[in-house]
């Protein structure tokens, strides 16, 4: 990688300092944003593309193998604009904070929001542009706003291969990339 790349990286992120970074992650893009860094969790062989906006005040835990698009937008909390002692317009200084929780192996496609309090199950996908406000079950692929269930993985591939524990990494050379007609 370029040496310039690799010291302006260094000096953005060395004093974002994560809850917690598995091995293998890789999230250090020069366009990426990370407020309260330190309530985000990373697992294992976490993949964030360029131009992430997650906001980590209430909580963010991320699992293992999950890959999350560009240009992905994360919030933990929220303004209170709506409670019977608000003391200010269009909401107060009280920030109402939720915590999100992205399973194992979840591919969130670019361009996706996710908003407070939101749990995606594992193996779940995130369509692009898809706007996350409940809970996705396990293995289902959601799309749209407010982002729907369209149809679920394969429940027993998926599981063949969990157990197995392999995942996909970018640049490996026993995964790379191969382009075939959808
Ligand atoms: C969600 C996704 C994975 C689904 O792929 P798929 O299984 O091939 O789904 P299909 O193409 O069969 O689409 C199923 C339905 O969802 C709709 N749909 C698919 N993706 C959508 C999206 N992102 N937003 C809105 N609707 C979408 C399709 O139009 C189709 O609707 P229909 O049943 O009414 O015809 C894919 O469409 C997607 O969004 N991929 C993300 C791409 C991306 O961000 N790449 C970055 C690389 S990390």
């Amino acid at each position: 990688m370029n040496i310039l790349i690799k010291i302006l990286q260094y000096l953005k992120y060395r004093k974002t300092k994560f809850f917690k970074v598995g091995y293998g992650c890789n999230f250090k893009a020069l366009t990426s944003n990370f407020i309260k860094a330190n309530k985000i969790s990373l697992g294992n062989n976490v993949w964030i593309g360029k131009g992430a906006d997650f906001d980590g005040a209430g909580g963010i835990e991320i699992g293992n193998g999950v890959i999350i698009a560009p240009e992905v937008v994360i919030y933990s909390r929220t303004h209170n604009f709506n409670s019977q002692d608000l003391q200010a317009l269009p909401f107060d200084h009280i920030m109402l904070t939720a915590k999100v929780t992205i399973k194992d192996y979840v591919w969130i496609g670019r361009r996706a929001m996710i908003m407070p309090g939101v749990t995606i199950g594992k193996g779940a996908v995130i369509g692009g542009g898809a706007i996350v406000a409940k809970d996705v079950p396990d293995y289902a692929v959601v799309v749209g706003n407010p982002a729907k269930i369209v149809k679920y993985r394969d429940k027993e591939n998926f599981e063949k291969l969990y157990q197995e524990k392999e995942p996909f990494v970018y640049n490996k050379v026993q995964h790379k990339k191969e382009y075939k007609q959808k």
